[in-house]
């Protein structure tokens, strides 16, 4: 395998897209805040959604032009604490807090959220399947510039939830995590298999590179476990976020994996996936069982949040997929602005 820039710290920040990013990225650059707070703004709209991004971001990494001591700069904090709640009470708002039926039953309560999941549906429209069917090769970039904004950090998000956990749960999150980060091998780490298929597919894998084309409706998609993870109170959430993104996987990537394939990409594109079928399979299982039966068994107070984690992760990951859906029939970029042509040989690897 050769080797790839990942996770480099060049790519400047993206552009504002309103007042709440430019004072967001006003205050990353070391200027002083100006006044600003959500109103009206539409919570998971452009503006709003890359201003949070951009608020979590020094959790996660070194960023271009950003002091390290921005990470827990109080005006930042700030910023951001009113966007969090925006964002939280739309997505409270949204999802239906699924409580009926269970008879106060913490597992059957999170077993009405997560069950359905577990099936495969017949006649599945989803991006993968798109993908599968008749996908290109520029709606397959399109789809991994969308997703590299969480894939290059892949599971980052979930480990705060490490702490937040006990016993059962704890121990099963931990061993799902060291797949995620490569089993001790560098070269194992599915952040840096995603950048290789990035680079296959003739993208640049930097870290953040294609954050300017990236839709709110993906953004969407990490901001939420990045709100869910770096709260304690929201512990049940994040459980719920992080089993949805286990249970679906399995499915998806045997498609990517068959996408891929039928444009004609090698081993290096392909990979990525490969190890998400056989993995995530019994990722899934631990992470209800384990994980999601262990922290009920301890927190039964816990069941509701870890069905509304469950539901609003999959409420955005359907509205980020009819989005992309929507914009490929009509013939129009996904992104917000269509990608820089790639190099003409492809595909590599
Ligand atoms: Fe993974
Ligand atoms: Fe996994």
């Amino acid at each position: 395998m050769s080797a790839t820039a990942v996770h480099t710290a060049s790519v400047p920040l993206p552009p504002a897209r309103g007042p709440l990013s430019a004072a967001v990225r006003e205050v990353l650059l070391g200027g002083t805040a100006p006044r600003v707070s959500p109103g009206d703004a539409d919570p998971l709209g452009e503006d709003l959604q890359l201003a949070l991004y951009l608020a979590y971001e020094p959790h996660y990494r070194s960023l271009s032009g950003v002091a390290g001591e921005r990470e827990w700069d109080p005006a930042l904090l700030g910023l951001r604490q009113p966007l969090e709640q925006a964002f939280l009470a739309a997505l409270r708002a949204a999802v239906p807090a699924g409580e009926d039926g269970a008879g106060g039953d913490p597992a059957a309560l999170v077993a009405a959220a997560v069950d359905p999941l577990l099936v495969e549906p017949v006649d599945g429209h989803g991006v993968s399947h798109r993908l599968v069917s008749d996908g290109d090769w520029r709606m397959m970039r399109e789809y991994l510039a969308h997703r590299s904004v969480y894939q290059l950090k892949e599971s980052d998000p979930q480990a705060w939830l490490i702490p937040r956990l006990e016993g059962r749960a704890k121990a099963a999150l931990v061993a799902v995590a060291f797949d995620e980060f490569g089993g001790g091998r560098a070269e194992r780490v599915h952040a840096r298999l995603f950048a290789e298929l990035m680079a296959g597919a003739g993208l640049d894998p930097a870290y953040n590179r294609y954050l300017e084309l990236v839709p709110a409706t993906a953004l969407a998609t990490v901001n939420v476990m990045s709100l869910f993870g770096l709260h304690r109170r929201l512990r049940g959430a994040a459980a719920g976020n992080f089993a949805v993104i286990e249970i679906t996987s399995p499915p998806g990537a045997r498609r990517m994996a068959r996408a891929l394939e039928r444009l004609g990409a090698g081993e290096r594109c392909t990979r990525f996936f490969t190890e998400h079928i056989e993995a995530d399979a019994v990722h899934e299982q631990v992470m209800r069982r384990e994980v999601l039966g262990g922290l009920i068994a301890g927190e039964p107070e816990l069941a509701p949040d870890v069905a509304f984690g469950v539901r609003a992760t999959v409420w955005l990951d359907d509205r980020w997929a009819e989005a992309v859906l929507a914009a490929w029939d009509a013939g129009r970029t996904s992104l917000l602005a269509p990608l820089p042509s790639p190099p003409a040989r492809l595909p590599e690897g």
